[in-house]
C-alpha cells in the first residue's frame, strides 16, 4: 500500500491539511474526530455517491465515535441551486437529532457536492465546520481545496456563495475508479492548467503518466493529486479571497466558462470546456506574440493525448463574446483573461478585444 501524502494549506487560524492516498475513506472518521468540539456529523452526498460510498463513510465516522446521518440530493450540475441549498438547510435543521455548532458537515462527492455542502455549512447557524471528501479528480484538485463554496444562479455559475474553508480534506484516490468514462479527463484539464500557470515539470509528469493515470494507478494518482493540491494550496495561501494571484487559477476559464454556458452544463464537462478555453487563451497569447507557438502546441498535444477536446466547431463567436462580458470576472464591461507567457509565467489582462476572441473561436473550429 502506498503511503498517503499530506499537504498543509497555510491560512493562519483557518489552516488545514489535505490527505491524499488509497483507501483513505476508512480514515474519514478519524479526521472528522479531530475537528474541535465535534459532536455529530451530517454527510451530504448526491444519491449516486451515497449509494456507492455513503455507508462506508458513515461506518468510518461511527468507528471514530461520531454519530452521522446522510443527507441526499439528486445528482448533476442542475442540482447546484438555491433550491437544493435550502433543502439541505431543511435537512440539517429538521433531523431527528437537533444540530448545533458542534455538528460537522461532510461533503462527499464531486465539485457540485463539495460546493453545496460547504455553502450549506457556511450558512447554517451562521457557520458550521465542514470536511471535504472529494470523490472525483476534478473536485480533488480544484473545488475541494481553497474554500470557495456556493451555488449557481440563472444569471451565471457560482454567483451565490461564500468563502468558507474546510477543516480538513480527505481524498481517497480509489474512488476515482468508479468515475464514468471521461470524468478523469475532466479533472486532468485542471491539472494541465496548474502545470501551465506554475510548473512545466507537472506537464511532463502528466504526459509520461497518461496511460497509467487513465488506468487509475493508485500510486500515480496519489502523486498527481498531491502535486496539484500543493500548487493550489500555495496559490490560495498567498491570496485567499482572490484579490490578486488566485485569479491565475482562472486560466482557461474565461472562454471556457462562456463555452460551457453556450453549450449547456449538461452537454459539455467543465474540464472539456476548460481544455477548449486553454487552447483559445493560448491562441490569443500566441497571436499577441507573448507566448511561443511551440508551448501552445505542446499544451494542445498533451490535452489531446488526455482525450480532452482541443477543437470545437459550431461555436457562435458573437454569443461567446456576449457571455464573456457578463462573466463575474469581467469588470466594467471589460473582459479579463489570464494569458500565459510560458510555463509558470502568466498575466491578467483586461484589454481583450472582440476580434481576438473571434479569432480564437475560429481557431477552435478549424
Ligand atoms: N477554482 C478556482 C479557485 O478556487 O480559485
Amino acid at each position: 500500500m502506498e503511503t498517503p501524502q499530506t499537504i498543509p494549506v497555510h491560512l493562519g487560524p483557518r489552516s488545514y491539511t489535505v490527505s491524499v492516498g488509497a483507501a483513505l475513506l476508512e480514515t474519514l472518521g478519524r479526521t472528522v474526530a479531530q475537528v474541535p468540539h465535534v459532536r455529530q456529523a451530517v454527510i451530504v452526498a448526491d444519491s449516486a455517491v451515497a449509494r456507492l460510498y455513503g455507508e462506508r463513510a458513515r461506518a468510518s465516522l461511527a468507528a471514530a465515535g461520531i454519530d452521522a446521518r446522510l443527507l441526499e440530493f439528486p445528482p448533476g450540475e442542475s442540482s447546484k441551486t438555491a433550491a437544493t441549498w435550502l433543502s439541505l438547510q431543511d435537512g440539517l435543521l429538521a433531523g431527528a437529532r437537533p444540530i448545533d455548532r458542534r455538528t460537522v458537515v461532510v461533503g462527499l462527492g464531486g465539485g457540485v457536492t463539495t460546493d453545496l455542502a460547504g455553502f450549506a455549512a457556511a450558512t447554517c447557524l451562521r457557520g458550521l465546520a465542514w470536511v471535504a471528501c472529494p470523490t472525483t479528480l476534478l473536485a480533488a484538485v480544484d473545488a475541494s481545496v481553497g474554500g470557495k463554496t456556493g451555488v449557481d444562479h440563472p444569471a451565471g455559475k457560482n454567483l451565490i456563495g461564500a468563502f468558507h474553508q474546510p477543516s480538513a480534506v480527505v481524498i481517497d484516490v480509489d474512488t476515482f475508479a468508479s468515475l464514468p468514462a471521461g470524468q478523469l479527463a475532466n479533472g486532468l484539464a485542471e491539472c494541465v492548467k496548474h502545470a501551465v500557470i506554475r510548473e512545466a515539470g507537472l506537464l511532463d509528469f502528466i504526459d509520461a503518466g497518461a496511460g497509467a493515470i487513465a488506468a487509475c494507478d493508485r500510486g500515480l494518482l496519489t502523486e498527481l493529486v498531491a502535486r496539484n493540491v500543493a500548487i493550489k494550496a500555495a496559490v490560495v495561501a498567498a491570496d485567499e479571497i482572490e484579490a490578486g494571484e488566485r485569479a491565475h487559477l482562472n486560466f482557461g476559464h474565461t472562454i471556457g466558462h462562456a463555452v460551457e454556458t453556450y453549450l449547456g452544463y449538461e452537454t459539455i464537462g467543465h474540464g472539456e470546456a476548460v481544455s477548449l478555453g486553454m487552447v483559445a487563451a493560448n491562441h490569443v497569447a500566441a497571436r499577441r506574440g507573448i507566448l511561443p507557438a511551440a508551448i501552445a502546441a505542446r499544451v494542445e498535444a498533451v490535452l489531446a493525448k488526455l482525450t480532452l477536446p482541443v477543437r470545437r466547431a459550431g461555436l457562435a463567436a458573437n454569443v461567446i463574446w456576449e457571455i464573456m462580458q457578463h462573466d463575474k470576472k469581467a469588470r466594467e464591461g471589460k473582459v479579463r483573461m489570464v494569458l500565459a507567457r510560458g510555463f509558470g509565467k502568466v498575466e491578467i489582462v483586461d484589454d481583450v478585444k472582440e476580434k481576438e476572441v473571434r479569432d480564437a473561436v475560429k481557431y477552435l473550429g478549424r
